[in-house]
């Protein structure tokens, strides 16, 4: 049964552009958040989308003016009696979105799926708060959310097949492309992409390089839409610095990032969000390093750790390989997922790439005993 009635909870930048996706394909949706304020920034950043597609010629007046009204803003969890699909957006923090997956189990009918949008919190944890775990399910959207096609639908132990099968029937209808995963820290793709970034990071720092031609590098060379830098600046810093956090604690060094990162949030520069991260308004960097990136060096450092990233994810049953190409092009943008990254350089010479790598840059490189007998042997990852 296609979702008729949704809602969102949260109006910040994500909840409210997750609303207008929702709105643009026609289904009625209630955006909640504690305060009038909140809820009157939310509407102004949708306004904001919806004001640019129509200088640039993608929608009418009367459209973006029929989608602004499928959007009702509210501040109280009684409109939510009649809905069937909520997404919780609210702030990462695990006491405030266990507290309101309470609150919606109480508010919401019975069979409604609660869906959550965290990118660095256990959906098992929500769910065990929820009073209806069998209902809960990941849903996690990607920056900017009104762009990126892909949603990763995250799924606990406790999901019923049956949630899951409507959550990916809801991310349909709602025009995106979603992307089954099982439950593990960091998800599938923030897993490989903050793998990838935090080797940039790193190879910007050792290697006294600029931002900018770090950057560049990955652009021109990788063939992705930004580099670490900007990719950092375009999440934001808090938000960076905080997955990594997490992702190092429950993966170890291979996520661990240089110290500007943290300095740059404790200055309050946060990226885009704030006006000014690695990148100031006027297209500047700040000045971390005056070499210019070795491009070829580097993309095999950033594109090594992506992919020994999507190995594991793909060893531990996280994702099939073919949705974790997927997820990775809809999600981030890339030419090529991981996994066909490796195909088309082969495995065997990609095996021996990783050595030489684990030689001169340090052991982390080292390719797993398993994928280097595969790739011996001229077996394949799919
Ligand atoms: N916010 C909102 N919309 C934005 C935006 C932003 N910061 N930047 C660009 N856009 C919109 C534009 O308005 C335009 O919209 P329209 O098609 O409706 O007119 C559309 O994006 C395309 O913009 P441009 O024409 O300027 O195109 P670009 O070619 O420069 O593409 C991009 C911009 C789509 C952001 C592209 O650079 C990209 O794909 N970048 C990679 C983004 C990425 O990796 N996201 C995932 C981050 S990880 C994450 O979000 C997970 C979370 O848990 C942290």
């Amino acid at each position: 049964m296609p979702v008729e009635r949704a809602a969102v909870i949260g109006a910040g930048t994500m909840g409210a552009e997750i609303a207008q996706v929702i709105a643009e394909q026609g289904i009625p949706v209630k955006l909640k958040d504690v305060s009038q304020e909140f809820l009157e920034r939310g509407m102004r950043h949708v306004e904001a989308i919806l004001r640019r597609r129509v200088e640039r010629g993608r929608l009418t007046d009367e459209e973006a003016a029929a989608q602004l009204a499928r959007i009702e803003p509210t501040l109280g969890y009684e409109d939510l009696a009649d809905v069937d699909f909520v997404i919780e957006a609210v702030p990462e923090r695990l006491a405030l979105k266990q507290a309101v997956f309470g609150d919606l189990n109480r508010a919401c009918k019975p069979e409604a799926i609660l869906a959550t949008n965290t990118s660095s919190l256990s959906v098992g944890a929500l769910a065990a708060a929820s009073g209806r775990p069998s209902h809960v399910v990941g849903f996690h959207f990607f920056n900017p959310a009104s762009v990126m096609k892909l949603i990763e639908v995250v799924v606990t132990p406790e999901t019923s097949e049956e949630t899951t099968g409507a959550t990916i029937a809801f991310g349909r209808q709602i025009g995106k492309l979603p992307v089954r995963v099982e439950e593990c820290p960091g998800f599938l793709v923030n897993r490989i992409l903050f793998a990838g970034m935090a080797e940039g990071m790193r190879y910007q720092h050792e290697n006294r390089a600029s931002v900018a031609s770090v950057d560049a590098a990955m652009r021109n060379k990788a063939g992705v839409p930004m580099g670490p830098f900007q990719l950092a600046d375009l999440v934001g810093l808090d938000v960076t610095d905080e997955i990594g956090k997490i992702l190092e604690t429950a993966y170890g060094d291979r996520f661990s990032t240089p110290p500007t990162l943290g300095e740059l949030v404790a200055q309050g520069k946060l990226g885009q969000k704030s006006g000014e991260g690695y990148y100031r308004k006027d297209g500047t960097t700040i000045e971390l390093g005056s070499n210019e990136a070795d491009g070829d060096l580097l993309v095999q450092q950033v594109m090594g750790a992506c992919f020994l990233e999507a190995l594991r994810c793909l060893d531990e049953g996280v994702a099939t390989a073919n949705d974790i190409d997927l997820a990775m092009q809809a999600g981030a943008g890339w030419p090529v997922g991981p996994i066909a990254w490796a195909e088309q350089i082969g495995l065997s010479r990609l095996s021996a790439m990783l050595g030489a790598l684990a030689v001169k840059v340090g052991p982390r490189f080292t390719p797993p005993a398993r994928f280097k007998a595969l790739a011996d042997s001229g077996g394949a990852l799919r």
